[in-house]
């Protein structure tokens, strides 16, 4: 009996398919055709660079023509892990195998252990899942509100007023973008929701002047992340804590980028010896996967009733298993340790940079959430760093912002320094490339970066 043959068309569909997983040449897809569909069929709202990212592992990212750079972005604050850890990708294939939706309707395996691990770590008592970071904080804000109405007796119900700080980010949904300070975010979309005002950075006699039993709610970051990397500081973070008990009003800390780990404990407020009473995470917390939440303590908690608040997709089985697997991996590999040690590593490699290149005003951040605060245009650095193989961002026009996996070694450390040594050479090169001044003297530095911290 004649066996069929395999039809020749078959193993080159197999081989080009792997050879878009793997990135290499010849992949199966142009990457100018699909940057030319992005350009007719997407919304416009991304300036992109001309690359086609196809896979990643570890600290590392493979462009479609097999390309390597080290990555310093890690998705924005979000690769924790890398890429393709492997512990990961083994739980998200077993949940993807089982249930990858079920609904809120009914109890999945993991929300409960997931959510008992986020009180141990937090200190507050209880959780909600949501789908990313803005939706956290929208859940944050109603939570705050419904807190204060439920406090309301007769005419009190004026108790709704919003602080929030100068310089934040906070996301993009309607509430979150009115408590977002750059005008460039909120004044396209006005008018938004009433009753915030802006509270100047680490000013404490601003924060006691718009303080008082009208304000419902403060929202915090503890390190201002999108803002350029600007820590709060203790004293400032005290009042607050003081004022919001005094008014009865909810301390909402936004750790979306800067909580799980980032700085070296597992939230950033753990530097202070109190707690606030919400807390906003996302980006890290399912490894990838879109997953955020918050956490309350039970006084604040307690004004989310069955039907007042709830999400259809947030807190899957799949995606909390595979965070209840970040969570435990930082736990179990001692992550926290490891992000100091490397954290103060590389900090202090490019605080020797700086001490070459005077255009490097500051250095600024905790952990492995650092900002390089430059007196030229960051942009160019930006591009520069991609021709070397080397993904950061800059924020602000000229913050440059690392944000690197929390399994970076020491030789990734030594590669990053080393690509970006030569970035910095190639900026002293080409003044003509950048706006802002080159040669900004030491001193005027010093000056400089002091009004920044007053922010
Ligand atoms: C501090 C902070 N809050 C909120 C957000 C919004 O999160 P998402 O983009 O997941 O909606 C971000 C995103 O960058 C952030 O950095």
């Amino acid at each position: 009996m004649a066996t069929k043959k395999k039809p020749a068309k078959k193993t080159a569909r197999k081989s080009a398919a792997r050879a878009v997983r793997t990135g290499s040449r010849g992949a199966a897809f142009s990457p100018a055709t699909v940057i030319a569909a992005e350009a007719r069929h997407l919304m416009n709202t991304y300036k992109r660079p001309d690359i086609v990212f196809t896979r990643g592992r570890g600290c590392h990212v493979y462009d479609s023509e097999g390309r390597e750079y080290l990555d310093f972005l890690g998705g924005i604050a979000v690769n924790a892990l890398g890429h393709a850890h492997p512990r990961l990708v083994k739980v998200i294939r077993r949940e993807a195998a089982r249930a990858i939706h079920l609904s809120n309707l009914f109890h999945n395996p993991y929300q409960g252990p997931l959510a008992e691990k986020l009180s141990k770590w937090s200190g507050l008592d209880r959780v909600f899942f949501t789908n990313s970071g803005t939706e956290a904080i929208e859940g944050a804000l109603k939570l705050a509100r419904a807190y204060a109405h439920g406090k309301a007796q007769g005419g009190a119900a004026k108790k709704t007023r919003i602080l929030a700080l100068e310089n934040s980010f906070h996301g993009r949904t309607f509430g979150a973008v009115s408590i977002t300070y750059p005008a460039k975010y909120r004044e396209p979309f006005e008018p938004l929701v009433p009753g915030v005002e802006f509270v100047r950075c680490n000013d404490v006699a601003d924060l006691e002047a718009k303080f008082d039993d009208t304000v419902c709610a403060i929202v915090i970051e503890t390190i201002q992340g999108e803002g350029g990397v600007f820590p709060i500081t203790l004293e400032f973070w005290e009042r607050v804590r003081a004022l919001a008990s005094k008014h009865d009003a909810a301390l909402i800390a936004d750790e979306i980028q800067c909580g799980l780990g980032r700085t070296g404990r597992y939230f950033a407020y753990q530097k202070f010896d109190t707690r606030p009473d919400i807390v906003t995470v996302a980006k890290p917390l399912a490894g990838g996967l879109p997953l955020g939440a918050i956490l309350a303590n039970e006084q604040f908690a307690a004004a989310f009733k069955p039907g007042l608040h709830g999400t259809t997709f947030g807190g899957g089985p799949l995606i909390c298993a595979a965070a209840l697997e970040f969570l435990t991996v930082i736990e179990e590999k001692g992550l926290l340790e490891q992000i100091r040690e490397r954290g103060a590593e590389l900090r202090a490699g490019i605080e020797t940079l700086a001490e070459m290149f005077p255009f490097i005003r500051e250095v600024r951040g905790e952990g492995l959430i650092i900002g390089v605060d430059l007196t030229i245009d960051g942009g160019p650095l930006v591009q520069e760093a991609l021709k070397r193989g080397l993904l950061i961002n800059c924020t602000h026009e000229h913050i440059l912002r690392l944000l690197p996996p929390y399994i970076i070694t020491r030789r990734d450390i030594a590669e990053f320094l080393k690509r970006f040594e030569a970035v910095l050479v190639q900026a002293r090169k080409t003044p003509g490339a950048h706006s802002g001044s080159l040669e900004q003297p030491k001193a005027d530095a010093k000056a400089a970066a002091a009004l920044a911290a007053t922010r």
